[in-house]
C-alpha cells in the first residue's frame, strides 16, 4: 500500500521557514498586528477590502447575521463584477496591460496564434460584445448559462459577459462526462451553453461539443449552444440552435452597460461532490465574493504591479474561477493561461512557461508537484527559475516531502510556500500562511487568514484549543457559499446544523498544535478527493452500479502517492459475468462515461458478495482496513465472513502488482 500520509506528515515537523526577511519588509502585509486588528472588528476589515472595489451604490449594511445562516454581505450595495475586473483598469489606462499571456498547446506549431497576449482591453470588447449576443439570445438577468470550454481566454470572456448582464454561470470542468453536463445542465435549467469544437490534449484534438451534442436535445430548456471553433475540426452546427462564436461576436455591438447588480445577487453556480450521488450546486453571490476572492489574491500571493502570476488549475473548478478569472482580473494582475497539458510536449513544458513568461508566482496542486518530483529535478536544471517568489498550493493535503521538494527544487530555496487551504462553498483562500508574516511549516496551512475564524471540535463535540477533531468556521465569511441551488434544505443540513445555525461544518477532519497551526488531514464523509478533485463515493458507485453487468458496488478513497488518494472499487458482478481483466477495463471506461475519467477506479476486486452486516449494511470500515492491510478483528457478524478473504487476496495482488 501506498505510505500513509500520516506518517509523511510527521517527517516534516521539525522544520519551520520564517519568511525571508527581504520579502516580509516589502510585503503586501508585513505587520503581524494585522490578525487582532481584523480579529477586533472583522467587518471593518472586510468592508476597508471591499472599498478597493467599485461600487455603483455603496451598501447600507457590512454583514446581515440576523438569521444564521443566511448571511447578506454589504446589503443595499451594487456593483458589477465585469465593471470591477475589467472596466475600471481600462478607464484607469491600463487597456494594454496583459491580463493573460495564453499559451496554446501547440504554441510552436500554431506560430502567431499560439502565444497570446490578451490585453484588459481586448477582453473587455469580447466580454461586451459576447454579453449583447446573449441578450440578443433572450438571456438576461438570473437566467443560467452552462459554460463547457478549455483553458482559452473566450472562457474567462464568456464567464465576464454572463456577470455583465446578471446571468448566472453555470461552468462544468471540460474533462466531465457528456451525461456529468447533461445533469448539471437539466438542474440549473440552463438557456444556453457556450463551448468549442475540441481542446487540444497531447497535441491531438479532443472533441467537446460532438461529445456532448447527443445529451443536448434532451434538454428543453437549453435554447442556444455557442461553440467557439479552437480546432478546426468542423463539428455540426444544428440550425436554428447553434451559434458560431467569432461570427456573432464579429457581428456584435461592441458596447453593453455593465447591469448593477445586488450585492447579494446569484454570481454563479458550480456543481462540486457531497457525500449522495447526487452533485451540490454551490451558490455564490457577488459584493462579498469578489471582496474576499479579491483580498486574498492581493493578501496571500503578496500581488505587485509587476508580478506575473499563474495558477496553473482549470477554469473549470473553483480554483479557477476564484484565481484564475475573478480575484487576479479584480487586481488588474497578469497572468499565465496554459491550454494543454503539463508533459507535452516535453515533461519540462511548464518550467519552459515559467521562464519565457518570467513567472513570478506559481499556484499548484500537490498531486501535479508530486508528479514532478516523479519525473525528476533535472528537467528543471535547465531552465532559468530565477523569477519565482512565491509558490502557492491547494486542494489537497501536501505531505511535507512535495512541499520541501517543491520550496528546495521550484523556488530554489528562496520563495515561500504558501498552503492555501479552502473549498467550492468557502469560495477564496480561509486557511493559509501570509507570505511576508508567517513561519510555516511543511504540512500545515497554518492559521486562519485575518478575519477568518476556524475551529475544531473533539469527539465529545467540545471546541478543543490542541489535538484533533472536525474542523469548523465559525464566523461567517463574504464569499461564503448562501445555499445549494434548489437545495436549500440540504444547505442547512450539511453544513449548518451538527454545531448549531453560525457553526460551518467543513467536512475535514483537522489537527491543531501548540502554536495554533492547523494540520488537514482529509474528508470525514464520503468524499475521495483524487488529485484535488473532489468525488463522492456514491457517484461513482451509482456509475458502476449503472452497467448491466454489475450486481452491486462499494468503493473507497485510499491513500495515494501520486493522486493524494485513489479509488478502490468493490464489485459483485451480475451472475454468469466473467470478473477481471477484459471486464475492469469495460467498467473504468463506463466510468469514465458517466462522470469523467478522473472517476476510473485504480482498482476493482471482485467477490461473490460484500462484506455485509446480517441487516445487509455495506461495511465501508472493513473495506477500508482491507484496502490498508490492517487487522479485521471479528468477522462473524458479517453475512457471509468468506467473502473477506477473497476480497484480501486480491487487493494483495493488485498492490505488488
Ligand atoms: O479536503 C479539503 C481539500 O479539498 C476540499 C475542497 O475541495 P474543493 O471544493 O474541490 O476545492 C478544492 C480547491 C479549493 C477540502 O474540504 N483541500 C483543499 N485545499 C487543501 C485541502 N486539504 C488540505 N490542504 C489544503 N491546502
Amino acid at each position: 500500500m501506498a505510505e500513509k500520509p500520516e506518517l509523511d506528515v510527521l517527517l516534516g515537523t521539525e522544520r519551520t521557514f520564517p519568511p525571508p526577511s527581504a520579502f516580509a519588509r516589502d510585503a503586501v502585509l508585513g505587520d503581524p498586528a494585522v490578525y487582532e486588528q481584523a480579529a477586533a472588528d472583522p467587518e471593518a476589515w472586510w468592508a476597508a477590502w471591499a472599498d478597493r472595489l467599485e461600487w455603483i451604490e455603496p451598501w447600507e449594511t457590512v454583514l446581515d447575521w440576523s438569521d444564521p445562516p443566511h448571511a447578506k454581505w454589504f446589503d443595499g450595495g451594487k456593483l458589477n463584477v465585469s465593471a470591477n475586473c475589467l472596466d475600471r483598469h481600462v478607464a484607469a489606462g491600463k487597456g494594454g496591460r496583459v491580463a493573460f499571456y495564453w499559451e496554446a498547446e501547440d504554441a510552436d506549431e500554431q506560430g502567431e496564434d499560439g502565444r497570446k497576449e490578451v490585453t484588459y482591453e481586448w477582453l473587455l470588447d469580447q466580454t461586451q460584445r459576447f454579453a449583447n449576443v446573449l441578450k440578443g439570445l433572450g438571456v438576461g438577468k438570473g437566467d443560467v448559462v452552462g459554460i463547457f470550454m478549455p483553458m482559452i481566454p473566450e472562457t474567462a470572456a464568456a464567464m465576464l459577459a454572463c456577470t455583465r448582464i446578471g446571468a448566472v454561470h453555470n461552468v462544468v470542468f471540460g474533462g466531465f462526462s457528456a451525461s456529468s453536463l447533461k445533469e448539471r445542465m437539466e438542474v440549473s435549467e440552463a438557456k444556453a451553453l457556450v463551448t468549442a469544437d475540441a481542446t487540444l490534449r497531447r497535441g491531438a484534438p479532443m472533441p467537446m461539443k460532438e461529445k456532448v451534442d447527443p445529451v443536448l436535445a434532451g434538454l428543453p430548456d437549453l435554447k442556444h449552444v455557442i461553440v467557439v471553433n479552437r480546432c478546426d475540426t468542423g463539428c455540426e452546427m444544428k440550425p436554428g440552435r447553434d451559434l458560431d462564436w467569432h461570427e456573432a461576436l464579429a457581428a456584435a455591438n461592441p458596447v453593453c452597460e455593465p447591469e448593477p447588480m445586488d450585492s447579494e445577487d446569484p454570481l454563479y453556480i458550480l456543481y462540486t461532490s457531497g457525500s449522495t450521488a447526487k452533485p451540490k450546486g454551490i451558490v455564490h453571490t457577488t459584493g462579498g465574493y469578489l471582496t474576499q476572492v479579491a483580498a486574498t489574491h492581493r493578501m496571500v500571493f503578496d500581488l505587485k504591479d509587476d508580478d506575473v502570476y499563474w495558477c496553473a488549475a482549470d477554469v473549470g473548478w473553483v480554483t479557477g474561477h476564484s484565481y484564475i478569472v475573478y480575484g487576479p482580473l479584480a487586481n488588474g494582475a497578469t497572468s499565465v493561461m496554459y491550454e494543454g497539458a503539463p508533459d507535452y510536449p516535453g515533461r519540462d513544458r511548464w518550467w519552459e512557461i515559467v521562464e519565457r513568461y518570467r513567472v513570478s508566482i506559481l499556484y499548484t496542486a500537490p498531486t501535479v508537484i508530486r508528479s514532478f518530483m516523479k519525473w525528476g529535478e533535472e528537467l528543471l536544471a535547465g531552465h532559468d527559475l530565477s523569477s519565482l517568489r512565491l509558490l502557492g498550493s491547494v486542494g489537497e493535503p501536501i505531505n511535507p516531502r512535495a512541499w520541501l521538494w517543491y520550496h528546495e527544487h521550484v523556488g530554489g530555496g528562496r520563495c515561500p510556500v504558501v498552503d492555501t487551504w479552502w473549498q467550492t462553498e468557502t469560495g477564496a483562500i480561509m486557511i493559509s500562511p501570509l507570505p511576508g508574516i508567517t513561519t510555516t511549516k511543511p504540512g500545515s496551512a497554518t492559521v486562519p487568514l485575518p478575519g477568518i475564524e476556524a475551529g475544531i471540535f473533539d469527539r465529545k463535540g467540545k471546541l478543543i484549543a490542541e489535538g484533533g477533531g472536525t474542523l469548523v468556521l465559525t464566523r461567517p465569511w463574504p464569499a461564503m457559499a448562501r445555499t445549494l441551488y434548489g437545495e436549500p434544505e440540504r444547505f442547512v443540513e450539511t453544513y449548518w446544523q451538527r454545531y448549531g445555525a453560525d457553526t460551518y461544518l467543513v467536512g475535514d477532519a483537522a489537527r491543531i498544535d501548540e502554536d495554533g497551526y492547523f494540520w488537514i488531514v482529509g474528508r470525514i464523509d464520503d468524499v475521495i478527493n483524487v488529485s484535488g478533485h473532489r468525488l463522492s463515493t456514491m457517484e461513482v458507485e451509482s456509475a458502476l452500479v449503472s452497467h448491466p453487468s454489475v450486481a452491486e458496488a462499494a468503493v473507497i478513497g485510499v491513500p495515494d502517492e501520486a493522486t493524494g488518494q485513489a479509488i478502490i472499487a468493490f464489485v459483485t458482478p451480475q451472475d454468469g459475468v466473467e470478473a477481471g481483466g477484459e471486464f475492469t477495463a469495460e467498467l473504468r471506461e463506463h466510468v469514465a462515461e458517466k462522470i469523467g475519467k478522473l472517476a476510473r477506479p485504480k482498482t476493482v476486486c471482485y467477490a461473490d458478495d460484500l462484506p455485509k452486516t446480517r441487516s445487509g449494511k455495506i461495511m465501508r470500515r472493513l473495506l477500508r482496513n482491507i484496502a490498508d492491510g490492517k487487522e479485521l478483528g471479528d468477522v462473524s457478524t458479517l453475512r457471509d465472513p468468506s467473502v473477506v478473504e477473497a476480497l484480501t487476496a486480491q487487493v494483495e495482488n493488485a498492490t505488488e502488482g
